[in-house]
């Protein structure tokens, strides 16, 4: 059946309200970050079809997944048990095997997902080249409190060059939650970390974060839209309220913002189509972090001439400006 009136009326303006950030989009760099458990969820293939969206309009797209539900699945089913110390796996010999078995097969898992393109889908006939590398050298996290991280890592150096030379062809860019030492040692890594560094190095426009909540709310529970490094940072030393993911994700959000990164975004993992909501809509689904406020005063120019012009338009009709 064909739209009604109201409905087509509306379509156009989503549209058209949408493609200042077509423009301001194309050929940007984009990070996004999602734990495994949004790899194995119900959306990733909504989240692939706007994925693939995305870099039909040139943004040039980096993804970094992460592996934890399904490194807990695998450990498991040997019958081992994870150790944690202050929220971060201790990863032993027999651990690093399983993180190996599961990273390998979430990735798997991801890039078919990507590959997909049945006719009277999203991505029909949109192929995606998906690719990825050794981009990331970790070293060991070593010991902490007289724990042994043993195989747990951290980025020791990300080689943007080459991920912006894959970026270059059109390529979107898969990076998984481990790295390798000079040695060609195997560590395991933290997603947010490694999505941090990720879009440090690459100065990206933005990094998003896929999270278990809707993003930052206030004291009355309500979502905070927009917040500041420092507001946010001052959210985050109260503690109040914050999720697991919360906890993780907004200190390297505010990381990144000051080292470079425009924006970083929190957004819900649960919500169909929140990237879509979050990028081309003015007020978004999620939470923005951003250097500086988003509002400042400035001088027009002549790009706003037709803004201001329908912004007074109204007023000079019903006679309040003559
Ligand atoms: N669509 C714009 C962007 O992606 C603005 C998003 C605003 N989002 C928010 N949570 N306040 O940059």
């Amino acid at each position: 059946m064909r739209m009604g009136e109201d409905e087509a009326i509306r379509f156009v303006d989503w549209v058209r309200g949408a493609a200042p950030y077509f423009h301001a989009f194309r050929g940007k760099t984009f990070v996004l970050a999602f734990g495994g458990e949004v790899a194995q969820g119900e959306l990733m293939e909504d989240l692939c079809h706007d994925c693939n969206l995305l870099a039909a309009l040139g943004v040039r797209l980096v993804l970094v997944h992460g592996s934890r539900p399904q490194i807990e699945a695998e450990v498991e089913r040997r019958g081992l048990a994870s150790r944690y110390h202050k929220g971060l796996r201790v990863t032993d010999e027999v651990a690093l095997e399983c993180v190996k078995a599961a990273v390998g097969v979430t990735r798997i898992e991801i890039e078919a997902r990507l590959s997909q393109g049945l006719p009277n889908t999203p991505m029909a006939g949109a192929f995606m080249r998906v690719t990825g590398g050794n981009f990331i050298t970790a070293r060991p996290i070593g010991v902490v409190d007289g724990v042994d991280f043993q195989f747990t890592g951290t980025v020791r150096r990300v080689i943007a060059d080459e991920i912006a030379a894959d970026l270059d062809q059109q390529n979107v860019v898969l990076i998984s939650n481990i790295g390798v030492s000079p040695a060609g040692e195997i560590f395991n890594l933290a997603m947010e970390e490694v999505a941090e560094q990720v879009a440090i190095a690459l100065k990206a426009e933005k990094l998003i974060y896929l999270c278990d909540a809707p993003g930052l709310l206030d004291e009355q529970g309500r979502l905070i839209e927009t917040i500041t490094a420092e507001e946010a940072e001052r959210k985050f030393n109260e503690g109040l309220g914050l999720t697991e993911d919360l906890h993780l994700f907004l200190p390297r959000a505010i990381k990144a913002v000051r080292h470079g990164v425009a924006r970083a975004h929190l957004i819900d993992r649960d919500k169909d189509g929140g990237l879509l909501l979050e990028f081309f809509t003015r007020q978004g689904v999620g939470t923005m972090v951003a250097r500086d406020p988003v509002h400042r005063l400035r001088q027009a120019g002549t790009e706003d001439v037709g803004a201001l012009l329908q912004l007074l338009g109204p007023l000079e009709a019903d006679g309040t400006l003559v």
